[in-house]
């Protein structure tokens, strides 16, 4: 038993899977109808922006049509009542976290429903279809795309990720295949500083064997349990797991 205080979780695509939204990798995931190169790049966008956009546009008409599910509304709940420090950390660009409640959250890869003006790097809320050419707010130039953190680009805020990794004793994944760093080198830095780690996805990720524990099933599942659980021993003994 150790004592945990703070906490960061960091969620993948398959927090959202139960949802109704498509994960990146396997059977019937996004990158099987389109190459990442084709539209998850600089490259991609300077190339044909109007796919790329289109893309994306898709992806945020999607997000009218899902809601957040149990694991969502479970980590919600803990940003809520967990009394330590907590950092959810979402690779996702959906906004189901927040729908859900959450609160202590970085969306590392960018926003469906955010757009980043890629002249002056202003960001701003966006909703509806983002063609491009549309113009940026802060600057007019017509050189708003999608506040979406290409392959080749740095993900947001890494700073503070960093330091509140530095800071945890306690670090689960949820949903991630552990395919794309740097948040596939999280848990790395997580046992590092000698916190506990956990894993919880369907399937063991690429990295699972970093993790001390691996629990195998769906997040609508294992989230809710593993939050009251942890509620629960902060009752009976204050901050331990
Ligand atoms: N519960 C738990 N895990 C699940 C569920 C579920 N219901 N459904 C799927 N999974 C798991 C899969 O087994 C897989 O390991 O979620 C993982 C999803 O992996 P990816 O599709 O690779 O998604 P992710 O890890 O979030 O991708 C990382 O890649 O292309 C990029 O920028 C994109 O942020 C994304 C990054």
């Amino acid at each position: 038993m150790r004592d945990i205080h703070n906490i960061v979780v960091l969620t993948g695509a398959g927090i959202s899977a139960e949802s109704g939204l498509a994960t990146f990798r396997g059977p019937g995931g996004l990158w099987e109808g389109h190459r990442v190169e084709d539209v998850c790049t600089p490259e991609a966008l300077a190339a044909d922006p109007e796919l790329v956009h289109r893309f994306y546009d898709d992806r945020r008409a999607a997000l009218a049509t899902v809601e957040p599910n149990a694991a969502h509304r479970a980590l919600a709940r803990l940003d809520a009542e967990w009394p330590g420090g907590l950092l959810i950390v979402t690779q996702n660009v959906d906004d189901l976290h927040e729908r859900a409640g959450a609160k202590r959250l970085i969306h590392m890869h960018g926003e469906l429903l955010s757009a980043l003006c890629a002249d002056c790097g202003d960001r701003g809320e966006w909703e509806g279809r983002l063609p491009p050419g549309t113009a940026c707010g802060a600057c007019d130039a017509l050189s708003l795309r999608p506040d979406i953190v290409f392959f080749g680009e740095m993900p947001y805020r890494m700073d503070e990720i960093d330091a509140a990794i530095r800071n945890c004793d306690l670090f689960i994944s949820i949903g991630t295949s552990g395919a794309v760093y740097p948040a596939a080198g999280f848990v790395q830095t997580a046992r590092y500083v000698g916190a506990a780690t956990l894993e919880m996805n369907l399937d063991p990720s690429l990295g699972s064997v970093y993790f001390e524990e691996t629990r195998i099933g769906a997040a609508g599942t294992l989230v809710p349990a593993w939050v009251e659980t942890l509620l629960q021993s902060t009752q009976s003994s204050p901050m331990s797991r």
